[in-house]
């Protein structure tokens, strides 16, 4: 049993006691959003429209069409679109121009492409995040967030890894831009229900098939929703001192009953771990934890190498014992197939009326 202070799942506690400090962050706020036509970019454009009034998020991505699609369904003058490439610092810097803060999700992200196209995704993950510092620094903004993925713990495959290079620059990126008034940090989280690309969508497809698909009956993952996780990134934009890596504590499941969950009826077919893929995945490795705190709702792992000054922010922070790691097997908090159900039909999906089915 691992020994941290448990989340208690019945209350979701959380992140969201720290909302008044978020809405007075975010008042006045103009933030430059990478990646946000993706999933996240839409639940955290969605977020700021609803609960925001005069904050401006500036979308910044590649491909247009994915822009107009998110300008027909928001069709709000606080978003506004600029066309970009995160591998173009110029680029970058006009757009971080007069922004208050950046959160960075720009990403290649699916393990297949990164590891067929690795000079891509290097250019993409790693390079792109030193761009996102450089600019932000230039343009003399004040926060910047990046996201980054269990994936990046202990990794097995090369868009982990390069979520790992991204993750140290966006730690030791501060020893440049702290001292110009930039602060960066990130946040690491797991699984994102129903994201593109992810298990929902593709059970989804199977079900039309009449049969679903499960790698190895063993594997775990960690389990978060698209609102949690722009919990996370507005604590981490709000608290952030410098070279944090923000880890909230959150559910796992087993696969077997995601399949379960989704299609009780269907049959079952194992295919195998591919390569590339973890039986368990790592929030928190033993490494890690060496220098993190326990903050009650989630972990921050704290910069090893610090020459930039920081205020004490993390010193009521819990210290965690020795040989602790937080992973997806181990976890105090799972996910029954009830619950999974609940929470694919009820999560981000409710809010734009749409369920499963319609996933
Ligand atoms: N989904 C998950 O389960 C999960 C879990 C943990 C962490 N994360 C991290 O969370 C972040 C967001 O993930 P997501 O699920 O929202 O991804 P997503 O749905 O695939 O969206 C990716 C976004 O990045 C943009 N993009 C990709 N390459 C770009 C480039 N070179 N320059 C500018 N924009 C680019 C895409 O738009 P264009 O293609 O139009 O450029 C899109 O807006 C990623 O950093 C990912 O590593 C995701």
């Amino acid at each position: 049993m691992p020994s941290y202070r448990p989340v208690d799942p019945t209350v979701r506690t959380d992140l969201r006691n720290d909302g008044d400090a978020w809405a007075e962050m975010m008042a006045g706020a103009n933030i430059l959003l990478t990646g946000g036509t993706g999933s996240f970019g839409t639940a955290f454009v969605e977020r700021v429209l609803n609960e925001y009034p005069d904050t401006i998020v500036r979308v910044f991505s590649r491909d247009e069409l994915k822009q107009s699609e998110l300008r027909a369904r928001f069709g709000d003058k606080r978003v506004r679109y600029f066309i970009g490439d995160v591998r173009d610092r110029a680029r970058l810097t006009r757009a971080c121009e007069g922004a208050t803060a950046v959160v960075h999700a720009a990403a290649m992200k699916q393990v297949p492409a990164c590891e067929y196209n690795p000079f891509e995704a290097i250019n993409t993950n790693i390079l792109g995040a030193q761009n996102v510092v450089d600019a932000a620094m230039d343009a003399g903004v004040g926060r910047v967030i990046a996201l980054s993925t269990d994936k990046a713990a202990n990794p097995l495959n090369l868009y982990g890894a390069t979520k790992l290079c991204a993750e140290k620059i966006f730690v030791q990126g501060n020893s440049y831009s702290a001292p110009a008034g930039t602060r960066v940090a990130c946040v690491r989280y797991g699984n994102v229900v129903g994201s593109r690309g992810s298990v929902v969508p593709l059970f989804k497809r199977q079900i039309a098939e009449g049969r679903l698909t499960i790698t190895d009956p063993r594997m775990t993952r960690f389990w978060i929703t698209l609102d949690h996780a722009v919990d996370l990134v507005l604590y981490g934009l709000t608290n952030l001192t410098g070279g944090e890596i923000f880890i909230p504590k959150i559910p796992s499941m087993r696969v077997v009953d995601l399949a379960e969950a989704v299609g009780p009826e269907l049959p079952k077919e194992i295919i195998g771990i591919r390569p590339g893929e973890k039986l368990h995945e790592v929030l928190l490795t033993e490494d890690d934890a060496s220098h993190a705190v326990d903050m009650g709702a989630l972990f921050v792992v704290l910069p090893l190498h610090q020459s930039w000054a920081t205020e004490p922010r993390w010193a009521d922070g819990d210290t965690l014992p020795d040989g602790f790691c937080y992973t997806s097997d181990t976890n105090s908090w799972w996910l029954s197939p009830t619950e999974l159900r609940t929470m694919l039909d009820a999560a981000s999906y409710e809010r734009r009326g749409a369920t499963l089915a319609t996933i």
